[in-house]
């Protein structure tokens, strides 16, 4: 199997700013990041931005700008929020740069030539806020499917794409790739929905400008979905450097949410196919976050700003929260109270109070001095063997993405540290001088464990993982990860190591 990892977000609109659901994406393609980084892979993770189309040019001229001036202005407020959340993307592509534009404009041209571009005429029934044409049959109540709003009818002379001629090869794909959606539910959706017909598709709009010309014929504009799928192949350097994008290319997986599954499942591997490219490894559709209870909506103004979430709690504590609180591909809901409790009960309780614990009886046993354990009971074989089979599930939630089953793997760790240490009773063994080698032997186990839990949160809480690590004297966690099947080993904590006490990890949070 190879070796590298190619991990995607969705490329935001540039008409919107970030909200909590872009968090949320970008935050799980970074845990994967790091994840698969610190386990050896070699990891191109990619996040951008949908700069195109014609709701960035209504958006612009509302603002009373160029859609380029309106793209430049909201990228920012994307990019520095990814540096506010620790997100450690490898590249960021913009669909308005060069390389872009000129590998959408090739690969329409590739499958131009191969025969499933053609053009014709198309009418239907149009929501411009989603870019999308509905059939009357696919109407809900007379209004777009997706969004509920108005659609209006509309004609254009366009380019077709010839999708209709892969619905087998796509059933094919998908039989032989049953990993190919998660979750399974939408897997089972998708392979429903293709058996019921692909129609071909309308590609160029002659009704605005703002997009990238097809090739030929510049009074048309590509459709904005087929130029935004691209960038994933794009800022692999297609087509002018092949053998960067054969290392990277297939994916491994595209995270999206599960609003834009049909254009990942059904649209882009058509494309990929046309062009004679393989399809993605996986597409993984998460849920839709709302808010204490309500959708998120602009009318409703109850947009969730992750910029004040991270002034409020912190990036680790969000990120923590992202990914806990909702099992991935499931909807969830977002309240103050829910983020307050999971800080304080799993955070600041247990594994803050954990370190800080264990840091303080060290400091006071033996001056911060750890030595080697000796004469191991069932006890600590339990927590060894416990770690070991942690890392083990770890590994099998991340390969699934539930990333709900790594955390409580990884909380399952930190309660039997907590239990262990009151099973023990380091301060009873204090009282009697006989009995501190044991003591000892129960520091040195309970500062192992730390150590193993520092590396598991890592990829959640890059941040609070140093600052253990700090604690514990032990080296950041960063590339190239030289030590790392050393790391995954039991009994590394030096002897003679001292601990120093730092400030409480999570403080409290008073709802
Ligand atoms: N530009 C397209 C994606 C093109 S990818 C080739 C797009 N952009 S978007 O900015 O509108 O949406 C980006 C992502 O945000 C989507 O995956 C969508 O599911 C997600 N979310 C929008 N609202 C959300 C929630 N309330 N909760 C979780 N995710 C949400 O679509």
């Amino acid at each position: 199997m190879s070796n590298t990892f190619y991990v995607t977000t969705p490329i935001y609109y540039v008409n919107d700013l970030p909200h909590i659901g872009h968090a949320y994406t970008t935050v799980a393609a970074d845990v994967l990041a790091r994840f698969y980084r610190y386990a050896g892979r070699e990891v191109f993770f990619l996040t951008g931005t949908d700069e195109h189309g014609q709701k960035v040019e209504r958006a612009a001229e509302a603002a009373g700008e160029t859609p380029i001036q309106l793209a430049d202005r909201v990228v920012e407020r994307f990019k520095t929020l990814w540096v506010k959340l620790n997100i450690s993307n490898d590249d960021f592509i913009r669909t308005t740069q060069e390389r872009h534009v000129k590998a959408a404009s090739r690969f329409f041209e590739t499958i131009q030539e191969h025969g499933d571009i053609y053009l014709g005429m198309y009418e239907d029934w149009y929501c411009t806020p989603c870019e999308s044409f509905w059939t009357e049959q696919q109407l809900d109540n007379g209004k777009c499917p997706d969004c509920g709003r108005d659609v209006h009818k509309l004609q254009e002379e366009s380019y077709f794409f010839r999708m209709s001629a892969y619905q087998q090869p796509l059933l094919d794909y998908l039989e032989a790739n049953p990993a190919f959606v998660r979750p399974v539910s939408r897997y089972n959706e998708l392979v429903s929905f293709v058996r019921g017909g692909l129609k071909d598709l309308s590609i160029s709009r002659t009704t605005f400008s703002w997009g990238i010309p097809v090739p030929g014929n510049p009074k048309h504009v590509i459709y904005v979905w087929f130029d935004a799928l691209l960038n994933y192949i794009s800022a692999l350097g297609y087509p002018d450097d092949m053998e960067r994008f054969n290392h990277f290319w297939p994916a491994n997986v595209h995270l999206i949410g599960k609003d834009i599954l049909r254009f990942h499942a059904v649209y882009w591997p058509t494309f990929l196919m046309a062009a004679g490219l393989t399809p993605p490894r996986q597409v993984f559709a998460h849920g839709w976050w709302t808010i204490e209870g309500k959708k998120m909506s602009k009318s409703l103004r109850n947009v969730v700003d992750p910029y004040r979430l991270v002034d409020l709690y912190g990036v680790d504590p969000l990120r923590y929260f992202l990914l806990r609180e909702v099992p991935f591909g499931q909807d969830g809901d977002y309240s103050d109270e829910a983020i307050i409790h999971r800080i304080n009960s799993d955070l600041a309780n247990d594994l803050g109070n954990l370190l800080n614990r264990s840091v303080g009886m060290l400091d006071k046993y033996f001056k911060g001095r750890l030595a080697e354990p000796t004469d191991l009971t069932d006890l600590e074989v339990g927590i060894r063997e416990l770690t070991e089979t942690t890392y083990r599930q770890i590994k099998s939630a991340f390969e699934e993405i539930a990333f709900h089953h790594v955390l409580s793997a990884i909380w399952r760790l930190i309660s039997r540290l907590n239990k262990y240490i009151d099973e023990t009773a380091p301060w009873t063994l204090f009282k009697d001088p006989d009995m501190h080698p044991r003591l000892m032997t129960v520091m040195a186990t309970v500062f192992e464990g730390i150590r193993h839990i520092s590396q598991m949160i890592y990829p959640f809480m890059p941040e609070s993982a140093g600052k253990m690590r700090a604690q514990l004297h032990l080296p950041p966690i960063t590339p190239p990860y030289s030590q790392l099947s050393k790391d995954y080993t039991w009994g590394q904590m030096r002897p003679d190591e001292t601990i120093t006490r730092g400030a409480p990890l999570f403080p409290r949070i008073n709802a």
